[in-house]
């Protein structure tokens, strides 16, 4: 497995894990051939767009099977008040220039965009600290890591009186807790659209990767017949 190195104790997995990138697309390949990969899985989050291109690219160029493992997006339904945007620019611009008390879900490395919107009061949940904090005069920080209930996400938003959440289309359950909270309680979403992503062969669970695997060709078995 192969960690981003985006947060500073991940969680511990029961497989040998690497940790940084690979140094490009070139880095990947060289990977590739060092490790003697038979099978990539990529497994990445869904907003994660350069490394799924990299591994793409890696694995057609040196002809090793890629699967890649994507949890469907979330759709809205009755009662959600979303306006979906294409990035935090955009999201930014949705706010307005009205002060609003906003819940920023979207992790660290994007956050620096809202700094051109320092009207509005700020609360930023992350799984590290953000540091240097953002450079505005209403922010309060929230450090955890998910899974999140619904029950204790409606309280945090009532808590801070959130009037909006800025959210990434994750998919799957365990972040889907402020979603389905902001539609209880009439909270306006900000969801940022999910960039492109290669066109490979992909799956919607863990169980259908690992059947994959199953049934892929032995290694060593000809490829692409
Ligand atoms: N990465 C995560 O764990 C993670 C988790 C939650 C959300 N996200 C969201 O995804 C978006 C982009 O995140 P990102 O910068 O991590 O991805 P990215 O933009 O796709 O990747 C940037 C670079 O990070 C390295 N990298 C990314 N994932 C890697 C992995 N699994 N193993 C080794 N190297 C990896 C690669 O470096 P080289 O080119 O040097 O190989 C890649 O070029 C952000 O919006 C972020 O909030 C990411």
């Amino acid at each position: 497995m192969s960690l981003a190195g985006r947060t500073a104790n991940p969680a511990t997995q029961p497989v040998p894990v690497r940790v940084g990138g690979f140094g490009g697309t070139n880095g990947l390949v060289a990977y590739l051939a060092a490790q003697s990969i038979d099978f990539l899985v990529d497994a990445t989050h869904p907003y994660a767009a350069t490394i799924a291109a990299h591994a793409a690219e890696a694995a057609m160029r040196m002809g090793v099977p890629i699967l890649a493992l994507r949890r469907p997006a979330w759709t809205a339904v009755a009662g959600d008040r979303w306006s979906e945007v294409d990035n935090v620019d955009g999201a930014v611009r949705t706010l307005g220039e009205t002060p609003r008390r906003v819940f920023l879900a979207i992790g660290r490395q994007e956050i620096g965009a809202f700094a051109a919107a320092p009207q509005h009061n700020y609360l930023i949940r992350s799984v590290d600290p953000i540091e240097p904090p953002l450079n505005v005069p209403h922010a309060n920080y929230l450090v955890a890591r998910g899974p999140f209930t619904e029950d204790d996400e409606r309280a945090l938003l009532k808590e801070n009186r959130i009037g909006y959440v800025v959210a990434k289309n994750s998919g799957g359950h365990a972040t889907y807790g402020k979603i389905a909270a902001a539609r209880a309680l009439g909270v306006n979403v900000i969801m940022l659209r999910r960039p492109n992503l290669p066109r490979v062969s992909s799956v919607e669970t863990v169980q259908d990767a690992v059947a994959w695997l199953d049934h892929a060709p032995a290694p060593g078995v000809e490829r692409g017949v």
